[in-house]
């Protein structure tokens, strides 16, 4: 029978599970703090500090920290000035937190195909779409489809790889698009040297249960732009001008992230190099354990690129592997290893039918291929051998199948 795992819920015992977080530092000891000083809710100090410590992380000047990641980046779209009716250009093979919170502030979504070689957004294909297929008017880009306005890019930096952010960045500047980085799932990862969520005007991370470093639920918004910071932390704290009259300037949100998710977000940075050298680390043994088996091709890091391969992902070719990704996810399930497949990339998604993509080929091909494998920063070497073993076993008994006929 096959064993099932539901989304979210601990891997039953003895199971590998896909990516569950590492809770062995300092977070009991300030989780205590918050507790005896009394500092549980939206103020204390382990916001200011997780703030704080983020930014000197990252090299920006600003970090405001919010309730999730999903609220990071809708806040980041609102103070960057994207309006009701304008377009943002995104990545269409990401999680669908991405597209929502384009939505969220009223504009839509236009999806772009993903480059064969790394996964993340084309920026050839970004180029093509403001080039051709739409038009200059009043100093603003329009789409030629939809007569809407293209107010910004968000690359979306997957599975703790960069985008190639140089050309993108070009034609942002070229015509006067705002280009907001969602870095949540590549925190520590590097373009050429520089950190991701450095490269755009804003950039966001999140901080759940899978991510490089939790807070369980958490998001964070970085910006060199003062005045955006200063918006973002005004947004997320309801919008409120007079804390004593209870005076609001304009509706805002309660997104600010607790002292208790900081507590434990301020003892996880303390161990980020450490767990990227780990990621990297499991990385590389699953490669060095694959390459050679006909029929599936491990992710890759670009030459110009410093990955913290967040999620381990791999490609199945069922011509040469003999099964395809969703037959190795099943065969992995029964010997009790938890696996995933990437999203369904959102120009297919129900939730966004209709709306404006590119020519998206390439990441419906990477969808149906690509299978994401067990790399919690804690994978014991025996359950990462185990999976390996796994992998192994299922590609024997695939072309023994097909010999038998
Ligand atoms: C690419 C991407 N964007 C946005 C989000 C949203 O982050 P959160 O779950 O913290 O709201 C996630 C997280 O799952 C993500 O992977």
């Amino acid at each position: 029978m096959t064993m099932s795992f539901e989304p979210g819920a601990p891997a039953p015992a003895g199971a590998v599970p896909l990516c569950v977080p590492e809770l062995r530092g300092n977070e009991w000891l300030y989780l205590k703090e918050c507790v005896d000083t009394n500092f549980v809710s939206s103020v204390g100090p382990f916001v200011d500090r997780f703030e704080r410590n983020f930014a000197t992380t990252l090299g920006v000047s600003h970090a405001v920290a919010t309730a999730s990641g999903t609220a990071a980046l809708h806040i980041a779209l609102l103070v960057a000035g994207v309006q009701p009716d304008d377009e943002v250009l995104v990545s269409t093979l990401t999680f669908i937190a991405s597209a929502n919170a384009i939505r969220y502030v009223g504009a839509f979504p236009v999806f772009i195909d993903a480059e064969p070689a790394y996964w993340q957004m084309d920026p050839q294909k970004v180029s093509d779409f403001l080039d051709n297929a739409c038009y200059q008017e009043h100093g603003e880009r329009r789409n030629k489809a939809t007569g809407r306005r293209i107010k910004g890019i968000m690359p979306v930096h997957i599975l703790g790889h960069p985008v190639d952010m140089d050309p993108l960045l070009q034609v942002a500047q070229h015509y006067n698009l705002v280009v907001i980085e969602d870095a949540t799932e590549s925190l520590g990862a590097q373009y050429k040297g520089r950190m991701v969520g450095c490269l755009g005007d804003l950039a966001c991370f999140s901080f759940n249960g899978n991510k490089l470093i939790t807070t369980g639920s958490g998001g964070m918004l970085v910006t060199d732009n003062a005045a955006w910071a200063q918006k973002a932390k005004y947004l997320t704290t309801q919008a409120k001008d007079n804390p004593i009259e209870y005076i609001h300037g304009e509706v805002g949100y309660n997104y600010r992230l607790t002292n208790v998710h900081a507590a434990l977000g301020c003892a996880q940075l303390e161990r980020l190099d450490e767990y990227i050298a780990t990621k990297r680390r499991i990385a590389q043994a699953y490669t060095h354990a694959i390459e050679d088996i006909p029929g599936l091709t491990p992710m890759r890091e670009a030459p110009w690129a410093f990955s913290v391969f967040w999620m381990y992902t791999l490609l199945v070719d069922v011509y040469q592997y003999g099964r395809d990704s969703r037959a190795l996810l099943q065969h992995l399930a029964q010997a009790q290893i938890q696996t995933r497949p990437l999203w369904q990339p959102l120009h297919l998604s129900p939730a966004y039918r209709g709306a404006y993509c590119t020519d998206c080929t390439v990441a419906e091909g990477l969808h149906r291929m690509a299978l994401s494998l067990p790399c919690s920063v804690g994978l014991p070497y025996t359950d990462q051998s185990r999976v390996i073993q796994a992998v192994r076993d299922a590609a024997r008994l695939a072309s023994a199948t097909s010999v038998e006929g």
